[in-house]
């Protein structure tokens, strides 16, 4: 009983202690990341100009956003073809997200036309498009530049 007390005490302490560190990175760093835009089914994403049949949003997909090849938040395109993710401050540094992270579109864009490739997907750089306040908070906004299909 005395043991499991002891432990206890001890992992509070080191939970406290680590967000004691990370509470102070905000003062430094500051703003929430938003990352958002628009899916088309098409080979680039993107509406498809001048096309016969206006191109169909892709709708249920797999939108992740991967840092240096790790998936570090994911979401799934409404049927608008429109996701938002959002990144939390305390883990990310605007400088490293843009330099090192990737928008990826995981669903194969077969699943919305069958036309299109049913192996490989779509990836993205991040650029900056603005920033805008949110009651106390500092929202930066990230969008997808141009998609690449990246072949498996
Ligand atoms: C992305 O977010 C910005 C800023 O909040 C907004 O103006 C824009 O309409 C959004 N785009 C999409 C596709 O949701
Ligand atoms: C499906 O993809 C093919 C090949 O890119 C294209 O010609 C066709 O218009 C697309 N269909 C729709 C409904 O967008």
């Amino acid at each position: 009983m005395a043991m499991k007390s002891i432990v206890l005490v001890s992992l509070l302490v080191v939970v406290f202690a680590s967000s004691q560190a990370e509470a102070q990175v905000p003062s430094v760093s500051g703003s929430l990341i938003n990352i958002n835009g628009t899916i088309f089914c098409s080979l680039n994403g993107n509406i498809v100009p001048y096309a016969v049949t206006p191109t169909p949003a892709f709708a249920n997909a797999l939108v992740q956003v991967t840092c240096g090849g790790n998936v570090v938040a994911s979401t799934i395109t409404n049927a608008a073809g429109i996701f938002n993710i959002f990144l939390n401050p305390l883990q990310f540094l605007l400088s490293s997200v843009l330099s090192s992270c990737q928008v990826v579109v995981a669903t194969p864009l077969a699943s919305c036309n069958a036309s299109l490739p049913a192996v490989g997907f779509l990836q993205a750089p991040l650029q900056l498009a603005g920033t805008t306040v949110l009651g106390i908070l500092n929202v930066v906004n990230l969008v997808p530049a141009v998609f690449q299909i990246i072949q498996v």
